[in-house]
């Protein structure tokens, strides 16, 4: 098993993207390279966080996040509860606050949640005395998705500065596009948003990438084809007029492929809806989509930030990135 290197990360939190410096960034990207390689040999598991104790508390449902995140601290020694809302007391009306008072009696050292309104893991940090993860807030944040990304970009271009990355779809409901899009940012890299307008958010203007309603337009020469889900469970109204008239015009099939670089790479956070925002054969397409490696970086990713961040809690540094302090 390789020795990983000694690294330095001034936070105690995790709650977004904003915050981190370019050279933050990298330091967890390099860190999360050799958990990729680490992840790839017989005897994954190290002791790094033996003692420590994490909780994962999902108001929401997810199948990566929730899993990788288990993963990432098992592998590194660390005793890891699971814990949903509908199998906790918040069933039978206990507040948030309380839910985090109760839990930081137990005294654990990290907490990731997953909670459907934006604001509220940040909320809790402030009633922790362990460190905090946000796992995804509302349509706020998804900073470990972005940092996965990134990763992901990394590996297979080598860079991400001057790269250009088309973010395609529902982006008024995704936290994934506001984190991706402050990373690719800070990384220096060109970020082209592609939507229908009922589906940007009113900020687009302010937050650094060139908006397109027309996906042949937008992904010329594009570098990297990011596509997300249309986020029924958020939407309260009809957004687009129907998911077949959606796919038509921004689906992504072959014809509108074919206006990117021709080794451009095809993303997508998960879950899918095969035929609503990708084509199926161009998702599982083995030469140009990277999802299943996004999947295999998140539990590095996320192995990293558990790792860089425990180092900090036994000396209490600074909060930050957006937790106030540093
Ligand atoms: N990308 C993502 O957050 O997936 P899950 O909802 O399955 O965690």
């Amino acid at each position: 098993m390789s020795d990983i290197s000694p690294h330095n990360f001034p936070f105690r939190h995790l709650l977004g993207i904003g915050g981190l410096s370019p050279s933050e960034i990298t330091e967890i990207l390099d860190l999360s390279d050799e958990y990729v390689a680490q992840n790839r040999q017989v005897d994954k598991k190290r002791s790094i966080l033996r003692g420590r104790t994490q909780i994962n508390l999902f108001f929401e449902t997810s199948t990566r996040t929730r899993t990788s995140f288990e993963l990432a601290g098992k592998r590194l020694g660390a005793d890891v509860i699971n814990m949903t809302a509908t199998a906790s007391a918040i069933k039978k009306g206990e507040t948030l606050i309380d839910t985090a008072a109760t839990l930081n009696a137990m005294h654990p050292d990290a907490l990731v949640v997953r909670h459907p309104h934006s604001g509220a893991v940040a909320l809790l940090s402030q009633k922790m005395d362990c460190s905090v993860i946000n796992a995804g807030d509302g349509s706020h944040e998804h900073p470990t998705q972005a940092l996965l990304d990134a990763l992901t970009i990394r590996r297979r271009l080598g860079r991400l500065h001057g790269l250009t990355v088309a973010i395609c779809g529902d982006i008024l409901h995704s936290r994934v596009a506001r984190s991706n899009i402050m990373l690719l940012n800070i990384m220096g890299a060109h970020v082209r948003a592609i939507a229908p307008p009922t589906l940007l958010p009113g900020t687009m203007d302010r937050m650094g990438v060139e908006v397109f309603h027309d996906m042949t337009e937008g992904l010329r020469d594009v570098d990297i084809v990011m596509m997300l889900r249309l986020q029924n469970e958020r939407m309260n109204g009809a957004y687009v007029p129907s998911t077949r008239e959606y796919y038509h015009f921004f689906g992504l099939d072959q014809s509108k492929l074919a206006k990117a670089k021709p080794e451009a790479l095809i993303m997508h956070p998960g879950p899918m809806n095969r035929g609503v925002e990708i084509d199926s054969e161009l998702a599982d397409d083995i030469n140009r989509s990277v999802i299943r490696e996004q999947v295999e970086m998140g539990v590095a990713v996320r192995m990293a930030v558990l790792d860089l961040i425990s180092r900090q809690t036994s000396n209490q540094p600074p909060v930050g990135p957006d937790g106030g302090g540093a």
